[in-house]
């Protein structure tokens, strides 16, 4: 998996005087089917989160409320996406480390995960990442 497959997806939205709905249909806006949703809230200012891999999980984070920046690292590249808008999502594929950082005041960041929770699909050591992508 590369820094190419994982993209801004961006959600229908539905907008009329009583204000916004988007929604995100497993296996038609994303390429996984949803089996666990959850969300990181009342991140203190200057708190890092992230700085893990996965092997197998799929996951598309949205920022429902204020503002992040995700950091993409393929053992390749790097690349930043800033993320403030509830109508996009960023789709991260298997095998990337990410950090989410310059979290905003009241930012709700939330996760869609194509796997229930598993500590044995994390990378939580950087070199053991990248020694298990093959670019190492
Ligand atoms: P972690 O995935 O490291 O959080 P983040 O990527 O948001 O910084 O998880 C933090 C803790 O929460 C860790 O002890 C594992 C636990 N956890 C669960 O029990 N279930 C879950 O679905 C998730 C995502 C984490």
């Amino acid at each position: 998996m590369s820094l190419r497959d994982c993209k801004i997806v961006s959600l229908p939205k539905i907008s009329d005087p009583r204000g916004n709905l988007t929604f995100i249909e497993g296996g038609i806006h994303i390429p996984f089917d949803i089996r666990r949703v959850y969300y990181l809230y009342d991140v203190p200012e200057g708190a890092e989160r992230g700085a893990h891999g996965h092997r197998n999980l799929q996951q598309l984070i949205v920022a429902m409320s204020g503002s992040f920046d995700v950091v993409l690292d393929d053992g390749m590249e790097r690349k930043t996406f800033h993320m403030n808008r509830a109508s996009y999502g960023l789709y991260i594929s298997p095998m990337m480390w990410r950090d989410i950082t310059n979290v905003s005041s009241g930012a709700v960041c939330m996760v869609l995960a194509s796997e229930l929770y598993d500590e044995q699909d994390y990378f939580r050591d950087y070199s053991q990442f990248i020694a298990a992508t093959d670019r190492a």
